[in-house]
């Protein structure tokens, strides 16, 4: 006679702290929300020269304390603080990264939370219906995530650029330099290893074998996103960090900026 197992009464079987990755990310994805909510609303704090919060570049607007592009773009609109202009496109290209849509439906929605943990809900609807839907979009929200990517370089080039006392500029190094590189390249890891861009320069090909070039862009950026998932959390991190920098240097917190001008 065949045996039967016995039901489980258990929903969950493994013994791992599995809760403990969704918990963390929905902690961090919590105090970002509300970090960037606050400061992108100040209106202040967010230059303190050379060096330009990445929550307001480009800076367009004519209250901006410093112009991205030399000349402001928009007019002093209900005074609206810079960022507002410019958090859509960071804020749509992470909303719908695959890798930010795994962690915010595992640690919101736990849909499911881990693997071999089941759903919180009883039906499973997909990205098929509005909202998640709206999903699809992600591959177009490449496009302006590159261009922040050279404005924010850009920010790294005239933040070696220090005032002097004669009204000129030299080339120096400083804390918020670096931090403001780091963050560009950590940003420039997280966008060139995205699945879309992996797709646009080679996956999208049926065969390799007449295109070595397009071969070898999507070897490398295969390898980048393998990583993809960290390059997201270390650049979330970094924005907050840097901005955090210029706006307590700006507001007197920190008293000074460690430099090196040559
Ligand atoms: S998949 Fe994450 S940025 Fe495109």
């Amino acid at each position: 006679m065949a045996a039967t197992a016995a039901p489980l009464r258990q929903r969950v079987l493994r013994r791992d702290i599995w809760w403990l990755e969704p918990a963390a990310l929905a902690v961090l994805f919590a105090v970002f929300v509300v970090y960037s909510a606050v400061v992108g609303v100040a209106n202040e704090h967010y230059y303190y020269g050379p060096y330009l919060s990445p929550f307001y570049s480009p800076c367009i607007t004519a209250n901006c304390a410093h112009f991205t592009f030399g000349v402001p773009i928009i007019g002093e609109w209900w005074n609206l603080a810079p960022a507002i202009w410019i958090v859509a496109f960071p804020l749509a290209f992470r909303a719908t990264c695959y890798y930010y849509r795994k962690a915010y439906y595992r640690s919101y929605f736990w849909s499911p939370a881990a693997c071999s943990v089941p759903d919180a809900r009883a039906k499973y609807g997909g990205e098929t219906k509005f909202p998640f839907v709206m999903q699809n979009i992600h591959r177009y929200t490449w496009y302006p995530a590159v261009a922040l990517v050279f404005i924010l370089s850009y920010d790294v080039i005239l933040a070696f650029r220090f005032p002097t006392a004669s009204g000129g500029a030299a080339f120096g190094i400083g804390l918020g330099t670096l931090l403001m590189l780091a963050n560009v390249v950590l940003i420039g890891l997280y966008t060139f290893s995205c699945h879309a861009c992996r797709y646009l320069f080679g996956g999208r090909h049926d065969r390799f074998h007449t295109r070595p070039l397009a071969y070898r862009l999507w070897s490398l950026i295969s390898v980048l996103n393998g990583r993809h998932g960290q390059y997201a959390i270390l650049s979330l991190i970094s924005v907050g960090l840097t901005d955090l920098y210029i706006r307590l240097l700006s507001m007197g917190v920190i008293p000074f900026d460690p430099r090196i001008v040559f």
